[in-house]
């Protein structure tokens, strides 16, 4: 089967032309000035839009269970909302069970994923150390492809690990050719501010803020980062809300610390004040980090624009309003943490990044694609339009607008964070593959089609062996 994209702008990482592209067995096996339509081919018009390779959200906890209740989007609702959504691959965290190898834990994640619309991965969480543990990890990344794992410095008794536990894991990962996610917050710390504030009687959401300083994201920074440069490991640091986590980034990065940095569409759009909203809807906005005060907001920007964050996740980890977050309505700490951002991490990045003038349409496709996918072994099958590139592509109109409302949403929850704003920049159709699984905003792809993607290992480009 022969696709061919007609008259449209390719954008990659770091080029803007325009060209036909030839799809054929699902991957680009030509791109030039222009294919007239053969007979056999099914032919898309592109005229006036953008053709962006499809984008990768390696930070998503969907069917994920947590703080005794568990995100509300599964792999059918939620490969749906990515699909509509122009997100064309997932990495999705596990989540252990006590006792549980992480490679059972991993079979048992592969058949939730099985019902996936669009390709899929794992990051392996370890919350849980032993000498088992170390043993698995090369396991994982020759046998499965599972090339990164996630470490959390936070939520002590559920997944909160120490650092001599870090040090040891990460350690092992380099060697084995896996990258560490890190949760980056003092764990420690935030518990006994969250003790506090109980005894005060501080009990509403935007407490959850106050019991989560930035020093509290900063310290656990700088920690992890000093962690994973003893351990001559990469890290990647998931989810820097602030300026202060990231000026630990920069510095790590001048002593040649391979990190790579992460942001979220909501640290770069929302701020604190969502958390001092009336009759608890302050409630919806609660997650880990917390939203930060509106300056934080500019320094993330510079911090995409010159090259320090590298990628963006949306960290879609759903709860409904109405049962979930409500759980927490008499004590912030009980409201689960997490939002909702799967469907909207495109949509938003382009349009508060592009056309608000933050970064060039190339930056964009950097964060939302490329940096994702060279960032976690993905490249060069996925995060580029080239050829040999798997046909994962975004057809976007630049000129047509629509505001965003949780009616028309496939995200399985009850609001949307974003409610309300008007996006110019429409998403009119999604391939998978060379498969068209969205149209006119439309998802038309059937479950079950996305595949498993197995990995490419990391490789350890820095030493920490400085040489002067
Ligand atoms: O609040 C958040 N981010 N919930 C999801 C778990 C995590 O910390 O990533
Ligand atoms: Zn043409
Ligand atoms: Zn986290
Ligand atoms: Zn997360």
């Amino acid at each position: 089967m022969k696709t061919i994209i007609q008259n449209g702008t390719i954008v990659t990482a770091t080029d803007i032309y325009k060209a036909d592209i030839l799809i054929e067995n699902g991957v680009i096996t030509g791109i030039t000035n222009h294919y007239s339509a053969a007979p056999d081919a099914n032919v898309i018009d592109a005229s006036g839009q953008y053709v962006f390779p499809g984008g990768i959200d390696v930070h998503t906890h969907l069917a994920w269970p947590f703080q005794s209740t568990g995100t509300a989007d599964d792999f059918v609702s939620g490969t749906r909302a990515a699909a509509a959504g122009g997100i064309t691959s997932i990495i999705n965290f596990t989540n252990p069970k006590k006792g549980q190898t992480l490679l059972d834990n991993l079979q048992e994640w592969k058949k939730k994923g099985e019902s996936s619309l669009i390709d899929y991965g794992f990051h392996s969480i370890i919350s849980e150390y032993n000498e088992h543990v170390l043993e698995e990890l090369p396991i994982l990344a020759d046998k499965e492809g599972i090339t990164s794992i996630k470490l959390f410095m936070a939520y002590k008794g559920e997944l909160m690990v120490n650092d001599r536990e870090m040090y040891k894991i990460l350690k092992r990962a380099g060697e084995a050719g896996i990258i560490t996610n890190v949760h980056a917050e003092n764990g420690d710390i935030i518990d006994e501010l969250i003790a506090e504030s109980l005894a005060k009687g501080n009990t509403e959401p935007i407490y959850h803020a106050y019991t989560r300083p930035p020093i509290t994201e900063s310290e656990a920074t700088g920690r992890a980062l000093a962690i994973a440069e003893a351990a001559n490991a990469p890290i990647y640091i998931v989810h820097v809300s602030c300026a202060d986590a990231l000026q630990k980034v920069a510095e790590a990065k001048k002593r040649g610390v391979q990190v790579t940095a992460e942001t979220c569409p909501h640290y770069l759009v929302l701020d604190e004040s969502y958390l001092e909203l009336p009759d608890f809807e302050s409630g919806k906005y609660v997650c880990s980090p917390p939203l930060r005060e509106k300056w934080n907001q500019d320094l993330l920007w510079k911090g995409i624009a010159s090259g320090l964050i590298s990628t963006v996740g949306s960290d879609h980890c759903p709860f409904l309003f109405e049962g979930q977050k409500t759980l927490g309505r008499d004590n912030f700490a009980k409201i689960p943490n997490g939002v909702p951002g799967l469907e909207d991490i495109f949509s938003i990045v382009y349009h508060f990044g592009v056309n608000e003038g933050r970064i060039s349409l190339q930056k964009f496709v950097e964060v939302i694609s490329t940096g994702p996918a060279k960032t976690f072994g993905l490249y060069p099958k996925k995060g580029s339009i080239g050829i040999g590139f798997d046909a994962d592509l975004v057809l976007f109109n630049p000129n047509a607008s629509r505001v965003i409302t949780h009616k028309k949403q496939y995200q399985n929850v009850d609001y949307n964070l974003y409610e309300g704003m008007e996006i110019k920049g429409t998403i009119t159709r999604v391939l998978s593959r060379g498969e068209e699984i969205v149209r006119d905003g439309y998802v038309i792809g059937e479950q079950g089609r996305g595949k498993f993607l197995f990995r490419n290992k990391v490789s350890k480009v820095h030493s920490t062996v400085s040489a002067i």
